[in-house]
């Protein structure tokens, strides 16, 4: 075990730039929203210093508008596909001149990475005092959220593209894209020069994702145009999940500072509205598990994903319901011959065990999962989850996901050295 964390260190310590860490190698060569969160929390159980750092200059990137954009261009890299040319943040007012980023955003997990920083200083009163204006400039993104995402004031935030999710590829968006007829776009691919082009999107799925950008673009990224005109929008479990853990988050760390009734107060009727929401809207009783709802074509996607099982994470089913969700779990992803968890319904024909979202293990929602079943009390399945995580990384290295299958084909996939896995591995190997 020391040995493997010892690894791990030395994968952070080789992935670390200038005051943050890109995801790996090549493949993602600037910082990204969600990665920097999950980075952090491993870099913090040996370099706390590093570990505000990552936070600092991701909150940097914030924009007037309370807005945190998903990938932060810090410097000039060809190896990445679309990059700052593309983007064009600079069209929406709030951005900022300091940094080119995209127009787009990723699962708010700063405000849980940040308690998780606090959970794991050994010098409390110093890392309050250091995060509390880091906690402001979260807040001041959750009320963005809340402000500009939130159409029907119910409480559950809207995600305009496919990236935003994190899951980019997932096959719950093939049903959006069959709505949309999007052009040919002629543009060069770089992912598929360091990763083999089965593991990741197709062509077809990048002209769609070039698309929802390009119409947002053509509306300098106004939220209210985008709310009008983007053909994806979409309410998903797992970022409306990390939206909540992570007021969650702010909750009570602003508790334990003190002198923050006004923002304790708005959270507390976020909060409210945000879970009652969730479970009325998202939990789908003949499932089992928790969906997606397509805002644009008003429909929900009725499939089940490993975002269906995130909502333990910020305590949001009942009790009864989070026991529905772990026998759907096991059952469909959790037979002997499977790692957990599967990215994707593994008994859907849409399955694809090899290809990226659409079926691999992911370590970061693995982590998610085992911290929200221990909070449950499955304590079995959360050990499975935690040795299975393990296993993968220690039989394959540090890779970016996984295949969900213990025989045929197991191995790692996507690129390799990938800093959330190592750094989630270390947050597992020192929870006990
Ligand atoms: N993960 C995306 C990509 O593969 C961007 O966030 O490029």
């Amino acid at each position: 075990m020391k040995e493997l964390q010892k690894r791990a260190m030395k994968v952070l310590e080789n992935n670390w730039k200038d005051g943050f860490s890109i995801p790996c190698e090549a493949l993602y060569p600037f910082q990204w929203n969600w990665d920097s969160g999950f980075i952090a929390i491993g870099l913090a159980h040996f370099d706390m210093e590093k570990a505000i750092k990552e936070m600092e200059t991701l909150l940097d990137a914030q924009w007037e508008n309370g807005f945190i954009p998903h990938i932060i261009f810090h410097t000039e890299s060809d190896s990445y596909f679309p990059g700052a040319d593309f983007h064009c943040s600079y069209l929406h007012p709030s951005a900022p001149k300091k940094y080119k980023s995209t127009g787009m955003t990723q699962p708010p997990v700063a405000g849980f990475a940040l308690q998780e920083l606090y959970k794991i200083s050994k010098d409390k009163e110093n890392i309050l005092a250091t995060i509390e204006p880091l906690l402001n400039k979260v807040y001041k993104n959750h009320e963005y959220f809340y402000n500009y995402r939130d159409l029907h004031n119910e409480g559950l935030v809207y995600i305009y593209h496919n990236w935003e999710s994190g899951t980019d590829n997932s096959p719950l968006w093939d049903d959006i894209f069959s709505t949309m007829q999007s052009p040919e776009f002629t543009f060069e691919r770089r992912d598929t020069t360091h990763v083999d082009a089965s593991q990741r999107p197709s062509k077809k799925e990048y002209d769609h994702y070039l698309n929802i950008i390009e119409i947002a673009k053509t509306h300098n990224y106004s939220d209210q145009k985008i709310a009008e005109l983007s053909p994806f929008l979409v309410q998903d479990p797992l970022f409306n999940t990390m939206l909540i853990k992570s007021n969650e988050s702010l909750l009570e760390l602003y508790k334990i500072i003190g002198n923050h009734e006004e923002k304790i107060q708005k959270l507390e009727v976020w909060q409210a509205k945000s879970i009652k929401s969730f479970n009325k809207k998202l939990f789908n009783k003949e499932l089992g598990a928790y969906i997606h709802y397509d805002l644009r074509n008003d429909k929900p996607l009725n499939y089940v994903s490993s975002s269906s099982f995130t909502p333990l994470y910020a305590g949001i089913p009942t009790k009864e319901n989070a026991d529905i969700l772990i026998k759907t779990m096991m059952e469909k992803f959790g037979k002997d011959h499977q790692y957990l968890c599967a990215s994707f319904d593994p008994t859907s024909e849409r399955y694809n065990p090899k290809k990226y979202w659409r079926g691999p293990v992911w370590i970061n929602v693995n982590w998610i999962l085992y911290n929200g079943m221990k909070k449950y009390g499955f304590t079995e399945i959360s050990e499975r989850i935690k040795n299975d995580s393990v296993t993968l990384v220690e039989k394959f290295g540090f890779y970016e996901y996984f295949d969900a299958r213990k025989s045929e084909g197991e191995t790692g996939y996507g690129g390799n050295n990938f800093s959330w896995t190592a750094a989630l591995i270390i947050d597992m190997l020192n929870d006990n």
